[in-house]
């Protein structure tokens, strides 16, 4: 024990000396610098043989060295989002289906002019957020791609209800010449592939800023603080008013910001609501029968916990 304590008191010397050393060896690389007094005049040469320079040189090494920390936090500079309160985010809580269905507005009148969305087709949202109907009339206001006529001419269709969202560009590159370069992603199942999921796609929405000092946007980008590297080639998409909602609630940026990020979060886990009711019945139903099979197990081994066994020598 006291050995340690020893050993500790000496290491903490031999620190305070290196310290010692390192102050010395700037306030003479300093007088040097200056053109003041030579070195050896404060030189106290250390232990290991090493000139009071070196001190030196070590302590302007940390200073650069904790600049430079600094300087390349800021470069990269990238604010992550904060935790809203989703009205889905309980462990019973079920998505908003009459948010799914004015973020579903906000999709198809705003973001669907760039986006597609190829895995979810126009009866997905049948019982989820409109009637059959409804779907089916969406569907038809598309035109798709239909077979070829007796002449071998190309022809268009009506949309039917099992057809896909429509792709708003024939291909990628049409897609990147119309976005400076950049690739509109599909947002299908967007809020599972971004870190931070509905809180990121939020603060994407709704996240941009005039770009700071030292930022340098091009024409055709923005700054946005969340997106990685602050310069995103998607300009602010949701103003006040973009949509007008048929039941009536404000059209706020972050109102259709929060709606369309719901209703992306129902295309990206459709099961959502499946999922936690079914996980609560689980829940449920192995909890009775654990209980139960806890009884039973107390009941079998009972005889065996509760016996007494009892030597006796034989002559007593
Ligand atoms: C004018 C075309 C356009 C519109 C309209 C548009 N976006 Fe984008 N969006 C883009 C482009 C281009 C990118 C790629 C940005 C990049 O990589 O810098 C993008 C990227 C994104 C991303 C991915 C960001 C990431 O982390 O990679 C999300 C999420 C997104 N958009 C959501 C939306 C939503 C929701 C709407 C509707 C409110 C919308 N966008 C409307 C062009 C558009």
């Amino acid at each position: 024990m006291r050995s340690v304590e020893v050993a500790e008191v000496k290491g903490l010397k031999k620190m305070a000396a290196n310290w010692q050393r390192a102050a010395n060896g700037l306030r003479a690389g300093y007088r040097w610098f200056t053109g003041g007094q030579s070195l050896r005049v404060t030189g106290s040469r250390g232990k290991a043989g090493r000139s009071p320079m070196f001190y030196g040189a070590v302590a302007a090494a940390g200073v650069v060295a904790g600049y430079s920390v600094v300087s390349v936090a800021a470069a990269e500079a990238e604010l992550h989002p904060p935790k809203y309160a989703w009205s889905h985010k309980g462990l019973l809580s079920a998505l908003d289906h009459q948010s799914i269905r004015r973020g579903y507005l906000v999709y198809k009148e705003v973001c669907s002019a760039c986006h597609s969305m190829q895995y979810i087709s126009f009866r997905n949202l049948v019982g989820v957020s409109h009637t059959e109907n409804e779907a089916r009339v969406l569907a038809e206001e598309y035109e798709y791609p239909g077979d070829n006529d007796e002449e071998g001419n190309p022809t268009t269709r009506q949309g039917k209800i099992s057809d896909a969202f429509p792709n708003p560009y024939p291909n990628d590159e049409a897609a990147k010449f119309a976005n400076n370069g950049a690739l509109p992603p599909d947002l299908s199942l967007v809020v599972l592939g971004r870190e931070g999921e509905d809180d990121y796609i939020f603060s994407i929405l709704t996240g941009y800023f005039d770009p700071p000092e030292g930022v340098e946007v091009r024409e055709g980008m923005a700054y946005n603080p969340y997106f990685p590297g602050g310069v995103i080639a998607m300009p602010q998409q949701l103003f006040l008013d973009s949509v007008e909602y048929e039941d009536g609630t404000p059209a706020t940026v972050s109102q259709m910001a929060k709606d369309v990020t719901t209703f992306l979060r129902w295309a990206s886990e459709p099961y959502h609501d499946d999922r936690k009711r079914i996980g609560f019945k689980v829940i449920m139903v192995t909890s009775v029968l654990a209980l139960v099979a806890f009884y039973w197990k107390r009941r079998v081994w009972s005889v065996l916990k509760s016996r007494k066994i009892v030597y006796y020598s034989k002559g007593s």
